[in-house]
């Protein structure tokens, strides 16, 4: 189903496009005309999701190990094999490592980190970017985190793996410019996903406590992170490349009364 149209002879790849963040993302921009191929470490979730955009019509189901550099080439290959072109890449992929300091995390936490958060993004831009150049240009959108701008105790594998995304980003922007390819992070603040599961008893007492630390009074949804990724694929954003788009509900601008920030 075609709405607004924002995204008309886009073809669009998105990992974790079967997870919430990822899956309001790949809806959304099917919604406004994109062709989507949406990517997932589960081939059962990626379906799910394919299966919900027009009946799987405008949808590509995919299985991706963004770790894997043979399986970030293989998703890239087969989105082009099917729709003809490349003009959008989300890489939603990231490893949530344990909590612990430099003394108690292991080396095997720190590359579990690093190695999809940043390296998979890497890879999947390695394979996307010639593609989006051959295309004529479009946008590279790398979610990162607003946890990527600040220091977090606890959280250093995380938390660096998104700040050197941003600055990726950046470079990313800047080596491809000139070829009509934008480049952005997306920042989430905290938003009201399972994953936060891992850290309180559910979604409801999560965003109770989480509330306080955000000007708005809550954590944030998937459709509205989804909405900043439409802006960041589409012409709306046309001046926008090698930046930041920081969506966290406030979380940033105040000192917040939480205690463990999520
Ligand atoms: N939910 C939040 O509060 C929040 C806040 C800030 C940023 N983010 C970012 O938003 C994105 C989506 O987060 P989410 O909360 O929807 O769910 P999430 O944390 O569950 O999403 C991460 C997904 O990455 C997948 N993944 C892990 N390793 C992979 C690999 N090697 N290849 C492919 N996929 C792999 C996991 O299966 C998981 O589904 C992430 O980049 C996350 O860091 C989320």
């Amino acid at each position: 189903m075609t709405s607004g149209g924002r995204l008309t002879q886009r073809v669009a790849l998105v990992t974790v496009g079967g997870g919430e963040i990822g899956g309001a993302i790949c809806r959304r921009f099917a919604a406004e005309g994109a062709e989507v191929a949406i990517a997932d470490l589960d081939p059962a979730k990626s379906e799910a999701v394919a299966r919900a955009i027009a009946g799987g019509g405008r949808a590509l189901a995919l299985e991706v190990d963004v770790a894997d550099e043979a399986s970030a080439k293989d998703v890239v290959e087969r989105t082009v094999a099917r729709f003809g072109r490349l003009t959008t890449l989300v890489n939603v992929a990231a490893n949530v490592t344990p909590d612990g300091t430099v003394e108690n995390l292991t080396l095997e936490d720190w590359n579990d980190a690093l190695s999809v958060n940043l390296t998979g993004a890497f890879l999947m831009c390695k394979y996307a970017v010639p593609e989006i150049r051959k295309a004529g240009g479009g946008t590279i959108i790398n979610i990162a985190s607003q946890l990527g701008q600040i220091g977090v105790a606890g959280r250093a594998p995380y938390t660096t793996s998104k700040a050197a995304l941003i600055q990726f980003t950046k470079c990313l922007a800047a080596d491809n410019a000139a070829d009509g390819i934008r480049a952005n992070t997306l920042s989430p603040g905290g938003v009201d996903t399972a994953r936060i599961l891992r850290r309180f008893d559910s979604r409801e007492a999560a965003n109770r406590a989480r509330g306080p630390a955000y000007l708005l009074g809550r954590p944030g949804r998937a459709d509205e992170i989804a909405a900043g990724a439409l802006f960041l694929a589409s012409d709306e954003s046309s001046f926008m490349t090698g930046a930041d788009l920081l969506l966290d509900g406030g979380y940033l601008a105040f000192k917040g009364t939480i205690d463990k920030p999520v």
